[in-house]
C-alpha cells in the first residue's frame, strides 16, 4: 500500500510540472500574438476612421477630390493654387469646411476671421464653389486626411537596404523572425528548466532509496541520463558543425550580394509612368533618354523636354506642377538613379542598343508596363559575360569591318557561329579601365 502511494504521488507530480510548463507556454505564445494582433488592428482602425464622418465612404471621396479638388489642391502640404490640404481636420472642424467648399466667398463676406485671412494670403484668388451633400463634403475630407498620412508614410522610406521590399513586406516577415525568435528562446528556457526538474526528482528520489520499490528502483538508477547525451561527442559535434554551416552560408549570402541591386525601384520625386509615356502613348525611348543610340550613356530627360508636351498637357495636376516648379527656381529634378554600375566597369549604350541591335527590354525587362521603373538585370559580371557568350553577333550585316571578321571566322570554326566571345567580348580591357 504504501509503494502504490508513492508511486501515484510521484507520476502525479510530474504530471502537474509537464501541465504546469505546456500552459504557460500556450499562454505566453498566446498573449504575444495576442499583442501583435491588437496593434495591427489599432493600426487599422486609426487608419480606416480617417478622421471626419465616421461612415464616411473613402471611394467616392476619392472620385470628387480627383475629379474637383487636385487641379488646385494637393494632400502633401504643398502649395499648389490653393494651399496643401494636409491636417486640415487638425486647423478646421468639419462644420466650418462644409459651408466653405459649397460657397467660400459667403464664408470670406460672412466675416469669418480665418477666411478673410486665408483668402488674403492666398492673393484673394476664388475658389470654386461646389454644389455637394454634406455627406459627400465630409466622404471628401474623409479621404484627403487618410490620403496625406500615406504619402508621408511613402517620403520616409525605411532606413535599410534598397531592396524592393514595401514597407508591409519588411513589417510581416519581421513580425514573423521576432515570433521565431521568442518562440525558439521560450523553448530553450522550458527545457532548461525541464532539466532542472528532473535532476531534482531524480535527486530526491535517489535519497528515498530505501523507500521504493525494486521497478522504480530500476528507473531511478537507470543510466540513461539526459546531461551526458548533452555532453557527448557526437551531439557536441552535431551541434558546432551546424553552427559553422549556419555562419558560412550566412556570410557567403551576404558576399555575393553586395553591390547587387536586382528589384531596385526607389519612389521617384514626380510620379512619371513609362507605362503611360512609352506603353501606351508610344513614345520612343529615344525622344528622352537622347543619349541610348549615339552615345555611353542613354541620359535622363531634363525638365525642359518634358516642357515640349506639358506646357498644354494637365497643366493643373500636382505632378506636372512639380516640373514647372523645377524650371521657375531653375533647379534640375532629383530623379533617384537606378541602374548604376562601379566605376571600374565601363558600358557603352550605342555598342548595344546601335551596333548590336538589341531591345531595351533585353536589358531592362517591360520598361513599358512600369508604372516605376525597376531594375531587372542583376548588372554584375556574370551577367554581361554570359550574354557575350550566348549571343550570336549577325546585327552589322552590311559593315565591312564584320563581314571580314564573319569570314575569317567561318574559315576557322566552321558551323559554329560567331558570339560576342569571339570578337573579344571576355577580355578584361574591353569592360575594365
Ligand atoms: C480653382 C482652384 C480651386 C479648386 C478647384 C478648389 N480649391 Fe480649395 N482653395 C483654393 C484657394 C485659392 C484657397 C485659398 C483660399 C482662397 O483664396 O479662397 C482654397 C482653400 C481651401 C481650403 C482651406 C484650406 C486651409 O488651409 O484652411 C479647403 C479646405 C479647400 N480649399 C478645399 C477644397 C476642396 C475639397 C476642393 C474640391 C472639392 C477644392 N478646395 C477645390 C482653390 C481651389
Ligand atoms: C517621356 C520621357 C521618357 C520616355 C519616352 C522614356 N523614358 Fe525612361 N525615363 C524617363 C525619366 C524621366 C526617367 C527617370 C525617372 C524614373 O526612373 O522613372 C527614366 C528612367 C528610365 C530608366 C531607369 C534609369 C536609371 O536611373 O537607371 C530606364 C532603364 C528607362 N527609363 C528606360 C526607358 C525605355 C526602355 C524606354 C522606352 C521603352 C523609355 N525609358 C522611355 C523618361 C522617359
Ligand atoms: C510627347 C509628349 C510628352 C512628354 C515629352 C512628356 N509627357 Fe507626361 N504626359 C503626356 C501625356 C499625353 C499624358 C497623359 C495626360 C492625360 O492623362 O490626360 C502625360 C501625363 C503625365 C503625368 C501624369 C499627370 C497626372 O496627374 O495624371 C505625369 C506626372 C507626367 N506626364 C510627367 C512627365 C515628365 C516628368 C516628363 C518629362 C520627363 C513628361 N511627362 C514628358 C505627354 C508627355
Ligand atoms: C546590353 C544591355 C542593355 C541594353 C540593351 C540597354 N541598356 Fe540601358 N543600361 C544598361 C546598363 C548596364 C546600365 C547601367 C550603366 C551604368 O551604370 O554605367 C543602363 C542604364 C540605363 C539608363 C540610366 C542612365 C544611364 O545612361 O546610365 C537608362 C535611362 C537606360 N539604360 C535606358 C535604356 C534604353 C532606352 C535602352 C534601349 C534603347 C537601353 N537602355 C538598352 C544596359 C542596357
Ligand atoms: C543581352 C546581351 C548582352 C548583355 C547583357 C551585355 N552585352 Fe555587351 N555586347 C553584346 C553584344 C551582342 C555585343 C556585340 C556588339 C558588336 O557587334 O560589336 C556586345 C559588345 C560589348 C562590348 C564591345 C566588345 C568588343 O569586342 O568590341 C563591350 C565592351 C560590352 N559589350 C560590355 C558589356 C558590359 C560591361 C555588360 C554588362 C554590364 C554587357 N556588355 C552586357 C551583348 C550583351
Ligand atoms: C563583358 C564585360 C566584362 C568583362 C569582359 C570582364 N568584366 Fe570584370 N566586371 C564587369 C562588371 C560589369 C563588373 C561589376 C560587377 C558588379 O558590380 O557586381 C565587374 C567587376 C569586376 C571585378 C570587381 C568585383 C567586385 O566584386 O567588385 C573584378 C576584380 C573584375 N571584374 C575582374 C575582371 C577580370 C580579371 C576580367 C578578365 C578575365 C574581367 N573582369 C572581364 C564586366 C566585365
Amino acid at each position: 500500500m504504501i509503494m502504490l502511494t508513492n508511486k501515484t504521488k510521484k507520476s502525479k507530480s510530474t504530471h502537474h510540472y509537464w501541465r504546469g510548463a505546456c500552459l504557460c507556454l500556450l499562454a505566453f505564445v498566446f498573449s504575444i500574438n495576442l499583442a501583435f494582433a491588437q496593434a495591427d488592428s489599432t493600426k487599422k482602425d486609426a487608419a480606416a476612421a480617417g478622421g471626419a464622418g465616421g461612415g464616411a465612404d473613402l471611394e467616392v471621396g476619392k472620385r470628387l477630390w480627383e475629379g474637383n479638388c487636385t487641379s488646385c489642391h494637393a494632400v502633401s502640404a504643398e502649395v499648389v493654387v490653393g494651399p496643401g490640404l494636409k491636417g486640415i481636420l487638425e486647423r478646421r472642424t468639419i462644420e466650418w469646411l462644409i459651408p466653405w467648399v459649397k460657397n467660400s466667398q459667403a464664408v470670406i463676406k460672412s466675416g469669418d476671421k480665418y477666411a478673410v485671412e486665408l483668402f488674403a494670403k492666398y492673393n484673394k484668388s476664388v475658389m470654386t464653389s461646389f454644389n455637394f451633400k454634406d455627406d459627400e463634403i465630409k466622404a471628401i475630407f474623409a479621404y484627403v486626411d487618410k490620403a496625406s498620412k500615406e504619402v508621408a508614410v511613402i517620403k520616409d522610406p525605411p532606413p535599410g537596404p534598397p531592396g524592393a521590399q514595401t514597407p508591409s513586406q519588411s513589417d510581416s516577415s519581421g513580425y514573423f523572425n521576432l515570433m521565431l525568435g521568442i518562440l525558439v528562446t521560450v523553448l530553450f528556457l522550458i527545457f532548461a528548466v525541464l532539466l532542472v526538474m528532473l535532476s531534482m526528482v531524480s535527486k530526491f528520489l535517489k535519497q528515498k532509496d530505501g523507500d521504493l520499490s525494486i521497478e522504480d528502483r530500476e528507473v531511478v538508477h537507470q543510466k540513461f541520463d539526459v546531461l551526458s547525451v548533452f555532453q557527448s561527442r557526437a551531439v557536441l559535434g552535431g551541434v558546432a558543425l551546424l553552427f559553422v554551416l549556419f555562419v558560412l552560408k550566412t556570410t557567403l549570402d551576404g558576399i555575393t550580394n553586395i553591390g547587387v541591386q536586382q528589384g531596385y525601384a526607389p519612389t521617384q520625386p514626380i510620379a512619371f509612368s513609362h507605362k503611360l509615356h512609352a506603353g501606351q502613348y508610344e513614345i520612343d525611348c529615344g525622344y528622352c533618354h537622347t543619349g541610348v543610340y549615339k552615345g555611353k550613356s542613354a541620359t535622363i530627360p531634363s525638365a525642359n523636354i518634358c516642357m515640349n508636351c506639358h506646357n498644354s498637357i494637365k497643366r493643373g495636376s500636382p505632378e506636372i506642377q512639380k516640373i514647372y516648379k523645377a524650371i521657375e527656381n531653375n533647379k534640375p529634378i532629383e530623379w533617384v538613379r537606378i541602374h548604376n554600375l562601379p566605376d571600374l566597369a565601363y558600358f557603352n549604350h550605342a555598342q548595344h542598343t546601335n551596333v548590336a541591335g538589341l531591345a531595351c527590354e533585353k536589358c531592362h525587362g517591360e520598361i513599358k508596363e512600369m508604372e516605376v521603373v525597376q531594375q531587372r538585370a542583376p548588372l554584375t559580371m556574370g551577367w554581361c559575360i554570359n550574354c557575350h557568350r550566348q549571343t550570336v553577333v549577325e546585327h552589322a550585316k552590311d559593315n565591312k569591318y564584320y563581314d571580314r571578321l564573319i569570314e575569317a571566322h567561318d574559315k576557322y570554326q566552321k558551323g559554329s557561329p560567331m558570339t560576342v566571345e569571339n570578337i573579344g567580348g571576355l577580355e578584361c580591357a574591353k569592360c575594365h579601365y
